[in-house]
């Protein structure tokens, strides 16, 4: 079976939405065939029978945003024999017995040999076993997966590896007090790098459940948290704030559409504060320009990237110092050429930092004199400096207040005006039907997706927009 799991970002619904535009739009076509709110299960059309895919995935790994791990598939059990091996309350020991012995079947088939999880049995091997649930806050997840699935798993994977030629095999082990409370976390990606689980003797086992059944899979690529980390924090300026994170700067940057060659396209955040977005359109390897109406942020923005040209060990751009300038989003096309951009992607002013939720007059006052009059502006110039048909990402804030309800903009109007049309974020026709109402909801949220934690006041609404052309 030449599937892969891919494992989701925290906020699995843009995870879901750049990993399936990433599949339309990028040279590794494919399709997500089935999915839950951690992991998506793809096809590619090409890209396993290339002889390197691994390196392939690496790539793909490192593009995406919103993707902690990829995984080869090997085989699936439907949901009904998980059910019958581990169900919330026993009744027929016969039946639990018989399908727990076809779960182990499946996996003693799959566990060894060329083109398995270990391709050859060593005397020596440590697994970890990673059980990814349909939903988190799953019931059946908490109480039969982790209490009793996962020890089922533990003990059965070692002895297959032990009747298999292993002298000593170990697996990792949970924290007693997260298993107990089955509240447990898969293992992290710097847990797997720490246990060097990429190697040959050892492995990530990958258990994947979505509404369907559960995807048996090893893991091939992580990602490398760390270094985004050292980026989003030991650059020499920064501001938390107002900062937004390296995920979704990278996750916006993929919804430009704009895959191959990117050493060759520009792109801009006229909005470009500390430089977060900026910094990670480095590393993707763009050609990056930027401004704002601040000049000590322009400067910041400077310090950032030269820090990060030398952490990279790379060369400094040419005339990085006219590419990142001081300048106010009514004035972009004063600073740069007509059709010269490939993308911009922003977040822009989004209003003060509010550490207590404000009232409903205060925003839309905040919305009507200051944001809507800066969109403005910064529509009516996006669509002088971008070229034809080329893409807008853009964060647009919701703020929770006190006495009303949750206030937005309505940006699409404002796009509208400016020649640009709202470019659905995702495609609700590609991704197959689901049973529970929050897997259907997200189908059916095509227009933009939102980027917050729980009991946050200001969210961040991401939409793509696309330049008409004449
Ligand atoms: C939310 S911050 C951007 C933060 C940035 N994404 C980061 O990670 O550092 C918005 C930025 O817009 C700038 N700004 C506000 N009004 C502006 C205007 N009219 N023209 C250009 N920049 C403006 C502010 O100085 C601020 O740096």
């Amino acid at each position: 079976m030449d599937r892969f799991l891919f494992v989701l970002g925290s906020n699995w619904q843009l995870s879901l939405a750049e990993l399936d535009n990433y599949l339309i739009h990028s040279k590794n076509k494919g399709k997500i065939i089935d999915y839950s709110a951690s992991t998506a299960i793809v096809e590619f059309d090409k890209l396993h029978k290339n002889r390197h895919y691994i390196n392939d995935l690496m790539e793909i790994q490192f593009t995406l945003g919103g993707c902690q791990k990829i995984a080869q598939i090997y085989d699936f059990i439907d949901l009904k024999t998980v059910k019958d091996g581990f169900p919330l309350q026993i009744a027929k020991f016969k039946k639990v017995e018989a399908a727990r012995i076809k779960i182990l079947t499946v996996i003693e088939k799959i566990i060894s040999g060329k083109s398995f999880i270990f391709p050859k049995i060593y005397e020596s091997m440590f697994f970890a076993v990673s059980i990814y649930p349909n939903l988190y806050d799953d019931e059946y997840y908490s109480d039969v997966l982790v209490k009793h699935f996962l020890p089922f798993l533990n003990k059965g994977i070692m002895e297959i590896l032990i009747k298999k030629g292993s002298v000593k095999t170990l697996y990792y082990k949970y924290p007693e007090k997260n298993l107990k409370s089955g509240n447990l976390n898969p293992i992290f990606p710097h847990i797997l790098i720490k246990y060097r689980l990429l190697n040959e003797n050892r492995a990530e086992i990958i258990f994947g459940f979505t509404e369907n059944g559960v995807y048996l899979a090893r893991t091939f690529t992580v990602d490398d948290p760390n270094f985004k980390k050292k980026i989003d924090e030991e650059r020499p300026c920064k501001e938390f704030k107002s900062s937004i994170s390296p995920k979704l700067s990278i996750q916006m940057l993929n919804f430009l559409n704009v895959f191959d060659r990117r050493e060759k396209l520009k792109i801009l955040d006229p909005f470009v504060g500390n430089g977060t977005i900026l910094l990670f359109a480095l590393l993707q390897d763009f050609q990056i320009y930027g401004s704002d109406i601040d000049p000590s942020k322009v400067k910041n923005t400077i310090r950032n990237i030269n820090w990060l040209i030398e952490l990279l060990e790379e060369e400094i751009p040419l005339f990085i110092d006219k590419r990142i300038l001081k300048s106010d989003v009514k004035d972009l096309s004063k600073h740069f050429g007509y059709s010269f951009f490939d993308g911009i992607c922003t977040e822009p002013y989004l209003g003060p930092y509010f550490l207590e939720k404000p009232y409903f007059n205060q925003v839309k006052e905040l919305f009507e004199t200051k944001l809507e009059p800066q969109f403005n502006n910064f529509f009516r110039e996006a669509y002088k400096i971008l070229k034809n048909e080329n893409r807008i990402c853009f964060v647009a804030p919701i703020i929770t207040t006190v006495d009303g309800n949750d206030v937005q903009l309505n940006i699409e109007k404002i796009a509208n005006a400016n020649n640009f049309k709202l470019v659905p974020i995702i495609d609700p026709e590609r991704f197959i039907s689901k049973v529970d109402p929050k897997l259907q909801r997200f189908k059916k949220s095509s227009r933009s997706l939102i980027d917050a934690k729980k009991g946050q006041i200001l969210l961040r609404k991401v939409y793509i927009f696309e330049k008409r052309g004449k």
